[in-house]
C-alpha cells in the first residue's frame, strides 16, 4: 500500500513537516540547547530522557530506545499506520497526499469509523432492549457500569438489521463489507455477519472502534466470532482492553496479557484495570512491542489448561529476543482450570493480584518446562537440556536477563558458566572441543581496519550529518563486498542527489528498503560527537580506509588464487600493483 504514495513525496513531507510541533502538540516539550527534552511518552519515568531534534527531525528516548522521524512519532504514539501517519502529517501542512490513482483501493477510514461507531451504538441500545442478554451479563458478574465502559451491546438474530439500517445505497453496503459488518453471497446478496450475540468492541488506542467480538449467549458454534482482518482491524496488532486500559490508569504500572474477552471485563469489574487480551491469536512481537513502550512489567496469565499452556510458551519464544535491562515478564498458571475470569469471580481481585506476582519469571519458566522434558538424572539428559535451551538463549540479545538465564541454566546442569557457554557455542552439547570442526581455510579474515564496524560508523555519521555526504565519491567502495557497504553507497548518492535532505528524510527514504528498513535505529545508538568534531572530515576518513578494506580483501582473494594456482597473468599484475599501493599506504603518516 506505501507505494501507492510516491517517494518524492514522502521525502518533501519529512523535510517540511515540524517535528517539534508534531510532538509539542502530544508531549509538551521543553527547550534543552539545541533540543526538546520531556518525559518519555512510551515508557514510565520520572526524569526526562526523551530528546526531540528539529534539525534532524528525529527523536530519541535514551531511556527505553524509542526513536524515529514524525511519521513514526505518529505510528508508535497515535498507533497509526504508515499511510495514516502520512495522510495526517500531510494534513497538518495542508498538503493533499498524492496517490497512484489507478489502482486506488476504496478506504474511507473516516467513513468506516463513523459507521463503526453507529454500529456499535446500535447495538448497545438493543442490549438495553433484550432482557436475555441483560441476564446473561449479570449471571457472569458484570454490572451496567462495567459493560457501558467496554461499550458491551447486543445484536438480534435478524439476518439483515445492520444491512438494513445502514446499507442503504451501493456505497454503503461497499463500506459495510469493507468494515466486516456484513457478508455476501455468491448470489451477490448480503446478510448481517453477527446475529443473537453479546457484542464486544474492539477499539484502537484512540478509542476507535476497529472490529467486534461476539459471543453466543448459549452453546451456539463457535463460542465467539470474530471480526475479518479488514482496512481496519489487524488480530496480530491488537490487544482488546487496552485503550480501556489507558483510560482508566494514570500511569501503567503493570500489563498482563489474558486469552479472551470476558477475562478482560471480569478483571475490570473487579477494579483490575491493567488486563488486556490478544483476540483469538498467538501473541506477536508488535503486542509486546506495543506492551513493552507502556511499561516494563508484562505478565501472562493464560487458562490453566493444555492450550493455556501451549500459548504461555509461545509467548515465552516470543518474548526471549524483546526482555532487556529493565524489563520484566513474568507467567502465571492458574490453578484448577481456571481462567482468569472464573478466578478472580471466585477468589477476588486481591488474590488475583496474588497470583500474579507469585508468577514465575521467564528464565524460571523457561528452565522448569525443558527440565520437565529430559531425565534430570542421566548425563544424556543433562546433554539434552543444554541443547535444548540453545537455541532459546540465541534467541536473547546479551545483557542482564541472557547472563541470569545462563547462570541458572548452568546450575541446573551443574557446569560451571563459562563451560555450558563454550558448550553452546560448538553445536552439539555432548561433543568434546577436540573434534570441533576447523574453521574452513579462505575464511581467513584480513587483518586491516575492522569493515563492519567501519561502515556502521560512517553510515552512522551520514544519518546524523547528510550534508557530510554531499562532497564524497562513493567509488572506492563499490569493490567492498561487506555487509552494510551498498547500503552505504546508495546512502551516499541519496545525499548528493538530495543535498538538503535530513536524518528523517534519509530514514524515510529507507523505510521500505531491506537493508535500509534499521537506520533509525543506528541514528539513535550513536552518540552525537562534541562540538570540536568535522563530520566531513570524519567520514572522509571511513571512506579512505574502507577503500583499503577493498584492497585488502581483494589482495586476500588473489593470494588465494595464486595458492590454488588458478591465477592468471592480469590477476598477478593486478596484485602487485595493489601490494605496491599498500607499501605506499603504510609509508604515509597516520
Ligand atoms: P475461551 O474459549 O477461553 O473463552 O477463548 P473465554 O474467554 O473463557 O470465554 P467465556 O468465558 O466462555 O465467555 C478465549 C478467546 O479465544 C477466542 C476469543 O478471543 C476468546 O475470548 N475465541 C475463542 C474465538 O475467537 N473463537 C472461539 O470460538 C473461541
Ligand atoms: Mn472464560
Amino acid at each position: 500500500m506505501a507505494g501507492l504514495i510516491p517517494q518524492a513525496f514522502i521525502d518533501e513531507l519529512v523535510s517540511r513537516a515540524d517535528i517539534y510541533e508534531v510532538i509539542n502538540r502530544r508531549v509538551p516539550l521543553k527547550k534543552a540547547g539545541r533540543e526538546y527534552k520531556a518525559c518519555c511518552p512510551f515508557h514510565n519515568e520520572n526524569t526526562p530522557s526523551f530528546t526531540v531534534s528539529p534539525a534532524k527531525g528525529f527523536y530519541h528516548c535514551f531511556g527505553c530506545g524509542a526513536h524515529g522521524t514524525a511519521i513514526s512519532f505518529l505510528m508508535e504514539h497515535d498507533h497509526l499506520s504508515f499511510v495514516e501517519a502520512v495522510e495526517a502529517l500531510a494534513a497538518m501542512l495542508g498538503l493533499e497526499v498524492p496517490r497512484d490513482e489507478s489502482d486506488r483501493p476504496v478506504k474511507r477510514y473516516d467513513e468506516l469509523f463513523e459507521l463503526t461507531a453507529n454500529v456499535a451504538r446500535r447495538w448497545q441500545r438493543q442490549l438495553a432492549a433484550h432482557t436475555p442478554a441483560v441476564d446473561y451479563l449479570k449471571q457472569r458478574g458484570i454490572d451496567g457500569v462495567t459493560a457501558k465502559r467496554f461499550g458491551i451491546g447486543y445484536t438480534t438474530d435478524a439476518w439483515s438489521d445492520v444491512l438494513d439500517r445502514y446499507g442503504t445505497d451501493s456505497a454503503a453496503i461497499e463500506r459495510l463489507l469493507a468494515a466486516g459488518l456484513i457478508i455476501r453471497k455468491d448470489n451477490g446478496r448480503h446478510y448481517d455477519r453477527f446475529r443473537d450475540r453479546l457484542m464486544f468492541p474492539i477499539r484502537d488506542a484512540r478509542g476507535r472502534t476497529i472490529g467486534f467480538g461476539g459471543r453466543t449467549l448459549g452453546d451456539g458454534e463457535p463460542k465467539y466470532l470474530n471480526s475479518p482482518e479488514t482496512v481496519l482491524f489487524h488480530k496480530g496488532r491488537e490487544l482488546y482492553g487496552l485503550y480501556e486500559a489507558r483510560q482508566a490508569l494514570r500511569s501503567i504500572e503493570r500489563l498482563v496479557v489474558v486469552e479472551g474477552y470476558m477475562d478482560v471485563v471480569a478483571l475490570a469489574r473487579h477494579g483490575i484495570d491493567f488486563a488486556v487480551a490478544t483476540l483469538g491469536t498467538a501473541t506477536t512481537p508488535e503486542h509486546l512491542n506495543r506492551l513493552f513502550r507502556l511499561t516494563d512489567n508484562v505478565d501472562f496469565c493464560f487458562d490453566g489448561d493444555r492450550a493455556g499452556e501451549q500459548a504461555a510458551w509461545r509467548a515465552l519464544e516470543t518474548a526471549l529476543p524483546l526482555v532487556r535491562e529493565g524489563r520484566q515478564v513474568r507467567f502465571v498458571f492458574l490453578p484448577d482450570r481456571h481462567d482468569p475470569d472464573s478466578f478472580v469471580n471466585d477468589h477476588g481481585a486481591d488474590a488475583f493480584v496474588a497470583a500474579l506476582d507469585a508468577g514465575v519469571t521467564l528464565a524460571d519458566y523457561l528452565i522448569g518446562e525443558l527440565e520437565s522434558q529430559v531425565d534430570r538424572d542421566s548425563a544424556d539428559g543433562l546433554a539434552r537440556l543444554g541443547e535444548l535451551a540453545r537455541p532459546l538463549i540465541g534467541r536473547m540479545s546479551e545483557g542482564f536477563h541472557r547472563e541470569v538465564l545462563l547462570k541458572k541454566l548452568a546450575d541446573a546442569v551443574d557446569l560451571p558458566v563459562e563451560k555450558l557457554e563454550k558448550l553452546m557455542k560448538t553445536g552439539r552439547t555432548g561433543e568434546p572441543a577436540g573434534q570441533r570442526k576447523p574453521r574452513p581455510a579462505g575464511i581467513r579474515r584480513a587483518s586491516m581496519p575492522r569493515g563492519p564496524s567501519m561502515i556502521r560508523r560512517a553510515i552512522a555519521l551520514l544519518l546524523n550529518h547528510p550534508a557530510a555526504g554531499a562532497n564524497v565519491d562513493p567509488a572506492k567502495l563499490s569493490e567492498l563486498e561487506r555487509p552494510g557497504a551498498s547500503l552505504l553507497v546508495r546512502l551516499i548518492e541519496t545525499v548528493r542527489a538530495e543535498p538538503n535532505i535530513t536524518t528523517a528524510g534519509l530514514i524515510e527514504h529507507f523505510r521500505h528498503d531491506e537493508e535500509g528498513r534499521h537506520l533509525g535505529k543506528l541514528a539513535a545508538a550513536e552518540l552525537p560527537p562534541g562540538d570540536d568534531f568535522d563530520p566531513g572530515a570524519e567520514l572522509a576518513h571511513c571512506l579512505t580506509r574502507l577503500g583499503q578494506t577493498a584492497n585488502e580483501d581483494r589482495i586476500e582473494f588473489l593470494i588465494q588464487k595464486q595458492r590454488d594456482g588458478s591465477l592468471d597473468g592480469d590477476g598477478i599484475a593486478e596484485l602487485r600493483r595493489l601490494l605496491k599501493g599498500r607499501k605506499a599506504v603504510a609509508r604515509t603518516p597516520a
